[in-house]
């Protein structure tokens, strides 16, 4: 007797029949599947290449009238219809001419970013004949409160001087907000710059001495009343973090419903910035003032650019630029928001990102960055994750309208903060700081309007083309306003 082993050989092939009057055709069901799958891939692609094809238009677009065509295409995904954010995301183009060619001055090859463009060689340069299109001077163009704006109150001008309830330019760089849910008021809380730029450290790059945190508070995000320095430079201890001659920035402050007190973190280094901690204050009130506790190294690591972000759940995490810069380091606070705890993930490793700041929206976290070439500005990118703890992926770069230089540059920005904006789901103001590294102190604020939908720009090769997260898109306005 033959045993018939049952292995996958000795199986009769499975097989279809059909028997027609010109003779009986056989296909086996695995070429049918094979077809199939291959029909599969093959729509797959297609359909990839389309949506691709529709991203590279966005990428490439020069004339206004490709624009509306992406600009509708995003529409079919996005929540955009609603009248209210519509007016936000109105593509706007900018443009700027090239002065002619002539010699720079020896700071500006100083200053000069990595990818030397020729704009942002203009940027740099104090002495540009157009510079006054990065910015705007004083009699011409300051906006706020106390200007006569006419029938322009309320209007946003990103690299404008913006002014306080006093009259005075705001000082509030590397910033962020706080809601204060108890009286219903924003606190802009920033590096309040005065005094001259120094030039003169071998390996730091151009800054001012310390002053303090400056902090304004605004119920409407457009009228702000100085609230003074909230956490004042150590004038006299050398020994002190606080020391005028360090380095204070990109304070962030939160409130703790537990202890009850608001909590400021914020980036100490020393003049060379080789200190690369953070900095921990606290205060009973949002004003101040504000008690400078200590400074350390999170996780034992380094860390520049910092900011923390308070969750639904009511933890905060700590997310900073470390290890030289090349990764960035994120974990939750202990319950007092008064120090790291020893959980900690590296993300975006190797991508030398700086400048975080992280919003949320249905569930998903959102992160905007810069590249890290100090003052200089350099092109954003928007990441997302479904745990703050990451994988983070990429997105791409968020900037819309202006010009290609505009959106190379982060408009002529670095990210700092994204405030949700109340009542409009989805929609944020994207807060950046425009450095001016000749005059630290006259940097501008860049203030746009941010939205989530529409498909990633540059969507991920395992996912076939289509796109797992929604875009995050900045909108360039030279003025605009809430709705
Ligand atoms: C930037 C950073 C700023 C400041 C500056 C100093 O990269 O984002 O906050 O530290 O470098 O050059």
């Amino acid at each position: 007797m033959r045993i018939m082993k049952n292995n996958k050989y000795n199986k009769k092939p499975t097989s279809l029949h059909c028997n027609d009057a010109g003779g009986g055709c056989r296909y086996s069901l695995l070429t049918i599947i094979i077809w199939t799958v291959v029909g599969f891939f093959l729509v797959v692609h297609l359909v990839s290449l389309y949506s691709r094809k529709d991203n590279n238009i966005h990428d490439d677009v020069s004339s206004s009238d490709q624009l509306q065509v992406v600009h509708q295409h995003q529409h079919q995904h996005l929540h955009l219809h609603h009248p209210v954010v519509h007016q936000l995301v109105r593509v706007e183009e900018e443009i700027l001419r090239m002065p002619p060619p002539r010699k720079r001055s020896p700071r500006t090859s100083k200053r000069r970013s990595r990818k030397p463009i020729p704009l942002v060689e203009e940027f740099l340069d104090d002495k540009s004949p157009i510079r006054h299109l990065f910015f705007p001077g004083l009699k011409t163009a300051a906006f706020g409160p106390t200007k006569d704006m006419g029938n322009e109150t309320s209007y946003y001008f990103p690299g404008k001087i913006w002014m306080d309830t006093e009259g005075n330019p705001i000082q509030a760089h590397g910033g962020g907000i706080l809601l204060d849910e108890k009286s219903n008021t924003y606190y802009w809380y920033g590096e309040y710059k005065d005094g001259p730029t120094y030039h003169a450290h071998k390996r730091g790059p151009a800054r001012v001495d310390i002053i303090g945190v400056g902090c304004y508070s605004s119920k409407d995000l457009w009228t702000w009343k100085n609230e003074g320095i909230v956490l004042g430079a150590e004038e006299t201890n050398k020994t002190h973090d606080l020391h005028k001659s360090n380095v204070l920035e990109r304070p962030k402050v939160i409130y703790s419903e537990k202890t009850q007190k608001y909590v400021m973190w914020m980036h100490i280094d020393d003049a060379n910035y080789t200190k690369a901690s953070v900095g921990v204050a606290i205060s009973d009130n949002p004003t101040g003032p504000f008690e400078y506790l200590y400074s350390k190294r999170p996780h034992g690591f380094d860390s520049r650019d910092m900011t923390v972000f308070k969750d639904d759940d009511g933890v905060a995490y700590l997310i900073y630029s470390s290890e030289v810069n090349s990764v960035l380091h994120i974990g939750p606070l202990t319950e007092d928001y008064l120090d790291v705890t020893p959980v900690m993930k590296r993300v975006m490793v190797g991508q030398h990102r700086e400048a975080p700041s992280i919003f949320k929206h249905q569930k998903v976290y959102y992160m905007v960055t810069s590249w890290c070439t100090g003052w200089a500005p350099n092109e954003a990118l928007a990441h997302a994750a479904e745990s703050i703890m990451g994988p983070w992926e990429k997105l791409g770069n968020p900037c819309i309208g202006g010009n290609k230089v505009f959106r190379l540059t982060t408009f002529f920005a670095q990210s700092t903060y994204v405030i949700p904006l109340p009542g409009v789901p989805g929609a944020f103001i994207f807060m950046a700081d425009r450095w001016n590294p000749a005059d630290l102190r006259d940097s501008r604020y860049v203030w746009l309007p941010l939205v989530i939908g529409g498909p990633a720009d540059q969507p991920l090769e395992y996912n076939f083309g289509f796109p797992m997260w929604s875009r995050v898109s900045i909108y360039w306005h030279s003025k605009w306003r809430l709705p």
